[in-house]
């Protein structure tokens, strides 16, 4: 079995104990509470930051239970951060089903306080889940540590994200910086890098050159994604980032590249719910006819040659360079 499909199903046994572990006992609202936070992070997930954990790991150490079980927390913290992400951009639908504040009976506020608190105990879940194991003190220590600059990172990230696009000057440089701090982070660089502290890994640092640029590479691909790919797939809208208004690599190449009355076409509709199959149909002709989408795949492929030709300074193994490499390929050539 390729290291993938192996460790993405470690990772889900390794789940599943935990919340049965969380289950037990439980009843009333908590017992509500904790069965949905289950119910949606068992749903789906690719689970690429646990597998970045377990090849940070991979690096200094055999792979064994102990971090397997420690990647727990990561799939934990992309819970609550989807869920909120969720609420803040008004999405519906997440891993082919509902979003998580879509998940419950109740009037549409009390479900999103409700998912707000959820997201919250997956937090503390995810504390928990990287606490409980057996790992020497001091590497646990430095473990957490990035862990908190991580979400630190995301936070700062979702709030660039929230806030910049706005505004009728956000420029490209702010939407890359946008990535690195929203996703890039917590997506591959922190667990990469978590995974060879825990493992004594000599220089954690160099993770930088492959994870950051990396993980610039699968947010320009999600971008793309969010309005190309194909919603069964991908399990999530492929309007909504349009209809949110997101000033995404795509949309201001295009503003660069495009005729000036497709521009305006474009900027009338961006940010502006319940747009037309055919409108959205030319929005979409309109990125790819001006060349803006070429130029946004061209950038996230050179971030992705910038992160493949730091493998060879990460380990000298040649069997982990192939797997750093198909797990750079897996990034940007995804198509869920
Ligand atoms: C979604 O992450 C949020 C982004 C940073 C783009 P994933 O694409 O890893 O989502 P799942 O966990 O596989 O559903
Ligand atoms: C999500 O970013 C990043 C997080 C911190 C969760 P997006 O809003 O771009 O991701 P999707 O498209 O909803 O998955
Ligand atoms: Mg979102
Ligand atoms: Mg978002």
């Amino acid at each position: 079995m390729d290291f993938v499909s192996q460790y993405k199903g470690r990772v889900d046994q390794a789940l599943e104990k935990f919340f049965s572990y969380k289950m037990a006992g439980k009843r009333g609202i908590e017992k509500e509470a904790i069965s949905k936070l289950r119910e949606f992070t068992m749903r789906g997930g690719k689970r690429i930051r646990p597998l970045f954990m377990i090849l940070g790991y991979w690096l200094n150490s055999d792979i064994d239970d102990k971090i397997v079980s420690a990647s727990v927390s990561l799939e934990l913290m992309q819970s609550y951060l989807l869920i909120h992400d969720d609420i803040i951009d008004q999405s519906e639908v997440r891993r082919g089903g509902p979003a998580f504040h879509k998940m419950f009976g109740y009037a549409d506020r009390v479900s999103e306080g409700v998912s707000i608190v959820c997201a919250d105990l997956s937090d503390a879940f995810s504390h928990e889940a990287l606490l409980e194991v057996d790992f020497v003190p001091d590497r646990l220590n430095s473990a957490m540590r990035l862990m908190s600059e991580i979400v630190e990172q995301t936070g700062v990230g979702q709030l660039m994200d929230i806030t910049l696009s706005l505004g009728n000057d956000m420029s490209l440089d702010d939407v890359t910086a946008i990535h690195k701090y929203k996703t890039a982070q917590y997506t591959v660089n922190g667990p990469m890098k978590m995974g060879a502290t825990l493992s004594g890994y000599r220089d954690p640092e160099k993770i930088d050159e492959y994870g950051i640029p990396l993980g610039i590479a699968f947010q320009i691909q999600d971008d793309i994604l969010g309005m190309f790919g194909n919603e069964k797939e991908l399990g999530k809208s492929v309007v909504s980032d349009f209809e949110e208004g997101k000033k995404t690599h795509l949309i201001l190449y295009t503003y660069e590249m495009a005729k000036r009355g497709d521009v305006e076409f474009i900027k009338d509709r961006l940010g502006k719910k319940g747009i037309s199959g055919s409108d959205f149909q030319r929005v979409k002709d309109i990125i790819e006819n001006s060349g803006a989408l070429d130029k946004t795949r061209e950038l996230a492929n050179s971030y992705y040659e910038h992160a493949v030709s730091s493998i060879n300074g990460l380990t000298d193994s040649p069997t982990k360079r192939s797997q750093l490499r198909a797990m750079a390929d897996l990034m940007v050539r995804r198509v869920s």
